[in-house]
């Protein structure tokens, strides 16, 4: 079975918030938060389900699919608009789709796990063709706007995908894996705002992304050299460096928004698929390596031919 992505869309709230305005309300600076993370700014606003159904409508036009064809939902949040029904329902309403939908919440590594979940019920007995796999954080709803040690980190947006059973394209090898001792480091009470420990989640996400990576590029024999593009997590353009350096991939093989995005959770390995796609980097046959990591301490990692 061959499954490839067929069309990538994405969804970004109109209100910039650059780091300047931040400081213009806590104590920090633009030079600082680029140093230490490589953001220069964010989008704010919107809500998960509205970003979703943007970048969904737009992946399905890339796709040039219709919601008819789409025989699955697959909505990777952590921030979804209500407790219940699934904020997935809502994609479904406004795209008149009435398949089998829901939420998946592993937080930053939510992504690869949704494309694995995907992958996995379009492979079973009568499995879809057709899967819209999105992406969609609304992050500025749970951040506490006077810390600053997590404030300058998040941002808002959304990226879709519809996979499709085709000749081409290929999921190689995966690693899914969290560390639920890890949980107090980095969290949310429901009603409440990110609490977060960034250096211990610094020091962290490196020892695990990089693990991961490793893993699943062991499991499908492929060698560092041979990965052609990497669409990791976008938390911290020196997480993303770390990781490269451990695994000797060179950084140039990176794709990133995390410049113009911040941190947007679900959202940010889409973000940079699109990114990569708009550059031309995702030729058919290319070896691309997704990888997310975050709250949990979850992880996920997927190797795939494009
Ligand atoms: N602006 C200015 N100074 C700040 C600051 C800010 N926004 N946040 C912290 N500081 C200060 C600290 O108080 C500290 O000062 P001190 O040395 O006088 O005590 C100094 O800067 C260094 O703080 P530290 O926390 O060690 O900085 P850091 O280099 O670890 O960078 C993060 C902080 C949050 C950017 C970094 O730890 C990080 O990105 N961690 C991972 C977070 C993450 O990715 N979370 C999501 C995972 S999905």
């Amino acid at each position: 079975m061959a499954i490839r992505i067929a069309g990538i869309g994405t969804a970004l709230p109109e209100k910039v918030v650059t780091n300047d305005d931040l400081a213009q309300h806590m104590d920090t600076s633009d030079t600082w938060i680029r140093e230490r993370s490589g953001i220069g700014e964010r989008r704010v606003g919107g809500t998960t389900s509205t970003m979703a159904i943007e970048a969904a409508q737009k992946a399905l036009d890339a796709a040039g699919a219709t919601p008819a064809e789409i025989g699955l939902v697959v909505l990777c949040t952590t921030t979804p608009d209500q407790t219940f029904p699934a904020t997935s329902a809502a994609v479904c309403e406004a795209l008149d789709l009435t398949c089998g939908a829901f939420d998946l919440n592993a937080v930053c590594a939510g992504f690869p796990y949704g494309f694995i979940t995907a992958y996995g019920i379009m492979c079973a007995p009568g499995g879809p063709d057709k899967v819209l796999l999105i992406g969609s954080d609304a992050m500025s709803s749970i951040v506490d706007w006077t810390d600053r040690g997590t404030a300058i980190l998040f941002g808002d947006g959304a990226g879709a995908v519809v996979m499709e059973k085709h000749e081409q394209g290929e999921l190689l090898s995966f690693d899914l894996g969290v560390n639920g001792s890890l949980q107090s480091i980095l969290y949310c009470d429901l009603g409440d705002t990110i609490k977060m420990e960034g250096r211990e989640v610094f020091k962290r996400a490196v020892r695990a992304v990089t693990a991961s990576v490793q893993a699943a590029l062991d499991d499908a024999g492929i060698s560092a050299d041979e990965v052609d593009v990497v669409l990791p997590h976008q938390a911290n353009i020196r997480i993303i460096d770390a990781m490269c350096k451990r695994i000797k991939i060179p950084m140039e093989k990176t794709y990133n928004v995390l410049e113009f995005t911040g941190n947007t959770s679900g959202a940010s390995i889409p973000l940079a698929m699109a990114r990569a796609q708009e550059l031309g980097a995702l030729e058919p046959g290319k070896i691309v390596l997704m990888t997310g990591f975050g709250a949990g301490m979850a992880w996920g990692t997927a190797v795939v031919r494009w």
